[in-house]
């Protein structure tokens, strides 16, 4: 098995094996509570670990309980014609969203795709079909986020204007939400893998899930302040589609500089009961990492860091910063 290709913003999939490495021998669980694509949770998996993962948004916690809870689930050929079964019709999409994101035929479409989906009478089948229609959603929307206007939209999404601006055709955003589905629907498929640890899938704010869930690790990969970290405007539309309305922005957001310290300080201050705490940072976010070491120190003495040269793209012009990624490793039974 292998993880498929989910192409979420800020995962982790390149540097997944150093983190990995990093994961002490005696932890037998692992709470990855800001999961996201479930990068890190899918390699713990792997590794024979018992797995919880936590996310905020909605779709995160479906791709996590497809992917890490469920250890048997498929789609099969009659579960993807059930899914696609009927005539599009003009239902939530298309009353608030023609236009916004997707054109009014492709809104229909996803009225009656997100109502196939409910009748699925296996949650893990529908936690699977949500992966991967967000998997259909992210390759017809530019940019790969919602956080582009209509305007913008169109013009990526004409495919000659688009190869005379941009030298690219892009026409992958105008295959249809089932082309996209059935291209990845094997690899989803094949990702499904048993090994019998009662995992298991959250969808809570921080906060909510550590007082929740109980692990020998906790790997914290929030939002890094001060870089590209709204997901709420990147997902939150794939989640107001599954949800059928809008949900508020997260409150506990990781993103503001001005408060990020303090938020860091209160949940560090409720973390007490894990062994181990893994937390991902780098190098251009605040606070810094000699910041965020000191405030490391007023919880436990024993605090190392692990640092990896990890050079990544920011925006769709392909263009390369060189950070540095920081794994700092707590051992609160060290004092
Ligand atoms: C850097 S991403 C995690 C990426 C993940 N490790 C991966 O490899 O795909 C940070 C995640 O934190 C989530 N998040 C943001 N605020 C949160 C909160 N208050 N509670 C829980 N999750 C939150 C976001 O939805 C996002 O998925």
């Amino acid at each position: 098995m292998s993880y498929p290709k989910v192409n979420y913003i800020g995962n982790k999939e390149k540097i997944v094996d150093w983190i990995a490495s990093i994961i002490p021998a005696d932890a037998g669980s692992f709470f990855d509570v800001f999961s996201g694509g479930c990068s890190v949770s899918y390699k713990a998996k792997s590794m024979g670990l018992r797995v919880l993962s936590n996310d905020i948004l909605t779709i995160n916690y479906h791709i996590a309980k497809a992917l890490i809870e469920n250890e048997h689930e498929t789609l099969d050929p009659a579960d993807v014609e059930a899914i696609f079964d009927g005539v599009p019709f003009e239902g939530f999409m298309y009353n608030n969203y023609a236009e916004r994101y997707y054109f009014a035929d492709e809104c229909r479409e996803l009225d009656l795709i997100r109502s196939n989906i409910s009748k699925l009478d296996n949650p893990y089948k529908q936690s699977l079909a949500f992966a991967l229609i967000r998997r259909a959603m992210i390759r017809k929307m530019p940019y790969s986020r919602f956080t582009i206007n209509w305007e913008k939209i169109v013009e990526l999404r004409d495919e000659d204007l688009s190869y005379a601006k941009y030298g690219r055709k892009r026409s992958y955003h105008n295959k249809s939400f089932r082309y996209h589905f059935e291209d990845n629907l094997k690899e989803y498929n094949d990702a499904v893998f048993s090994t019998g640890e009662g995992h298991k899938a959250y969808n809570l704010d921080v906060f909510d899930a550590i007082s929740e869930v109980d692990a020998d690790a906790i790997y914290l990969d929030p939002p890094y302040a001060g870089t590209m970290n709204n997901y709420y405007g990147f997902y939150g539309m794939i989640d107001t589609f599954i949800n059928g309305e809008v949900r508020p922005p997260f409150e506990n957001n990781f993103m503001d500089k001005r408060t990020i310290k303090d938020r860091f300080y209160e949940l560090f201050s409720r973390l007490g009961k894990y062994r181990y705490w893994m937390l991902s940072y780098n190098s251009r976010s605040t606070p810094s990492k000699d910041e965020m070491l000191e405030l490391l120190h007023r919880f436990a003495d024993d605090v190392t860091i692990y640092e990896m040269p990890y050079a990544y793209r920011v925006t769709g012009k392909e263009k390369k910063h060189k950070d540095i990624e920081y794994l700092f490793l707590v051992d609160t039974h060290l004092r």
